[in-house]
C-alpha cells in the first residue's frame, strides 16, 4: 500500500489493490483460475497467505508457476555436515554420477558440471532449482512441494534436499 501510486503508474488498470480491512481477504483461487496458462505468480507476505497461495498453485501447477519470497527461512538447510549423509546423484541424460559429500549441497556439486542450472533462494523456498527424480528416496527439506508431492517422490530441490537412499537418479 505504501507504493500504490508507483505501482499504479507502472501497471495502470492491470494493478489491483485489495485492502483487507475494507474489502476482506482477496479471492486468490478466483484470481489464479482467471490467470492464463503459463502465468508466473509472484507471492510475498505473511506466512499463512504464502501457504495458501502455495497450495492453490500446487493444484494448478500444470498452468501456473509460483515464485515466493519470504523474509526469513524456516527450512533446515545443509549445516556444514552435521547430521547429513553423503550420497550419489546420477544425471540420467549423461549417466554421470556425482558424489555429494555431507558438507555440500547437491546444487553446489551439480553446478560443477552444469553451471547454468537455475537457482535463486538457496533455501528450498523458490522452486528455481527443482529437478525431476527418477529413482531413489529423497530426504525433503524444501517448502515448495506439497506433502502429496513429497509422497509422489518425483521431484526435489537441489539446494537443500538430500537422499535417504545411497543414490538418486535425476532428470538432468
Ligand atoms: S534455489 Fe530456491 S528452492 Fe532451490
Amino acid at each position: 500500500m505504501a507504493f500504490r501510486n508507483e505501482i499504479r503508474a507502472l501497471g495502470g488498470d492491470r494493478a489491483q489493490f485489495v485492502a483487507q480491512d475494507e474489502d476482506g481477504l482477496p479471492d486468490f483461487a478466483a484470481a489464479l483460475d482467471a490467470a492464463p496458462a503459463g502465468t508466473a505468480v509472484y507471492c510475498c507476505g505473511p506466512e499463512p497467505m504464502i501457504a495458501l497461495v502455495e497450495n492453490l498453485c500446487a493444484e494448478r501447477r500444470d498452468r501456473l508457476t509460483l515464485h515466493v519470497e519470504r523474509f526469513s527461512g524456516t527450512v533446515p538447510i545443509p549445516d556444514g555436515g552435521a547430521g547429513n549423509l553423503p550420497f550419489e546423484l546420477e544425471l540420467a541424460e549423461t549417466g554421470v554420477v556425482l558424489h555429494i559429500p555431507a558438507d555440500r549441497s547437491a546444487l553446489e556439486v551439480v553446478h560443477e558440471v552444469l553451471p547454468d542450472h537455475p537457482y535463486s533462494c538457496l533455501g528450498g523456498q523458490c522452486g528455481s532449482c527443482e529437478v525431476a527424480v527418477l529413482a531413489g528416496e529423497v530426504d525433503w527439506r524444501d517448502e515448495v512441494l506439497t506433502d502429496a508431492e513429497h509422497e509422489a517422490n518425483s521431484a526435489m530441490m537441489l539446494c537443500v534436499s538430500r537422499a535417504h537412499s545411497q543414490r538418486l537418479v535425476i532428470e538432468l
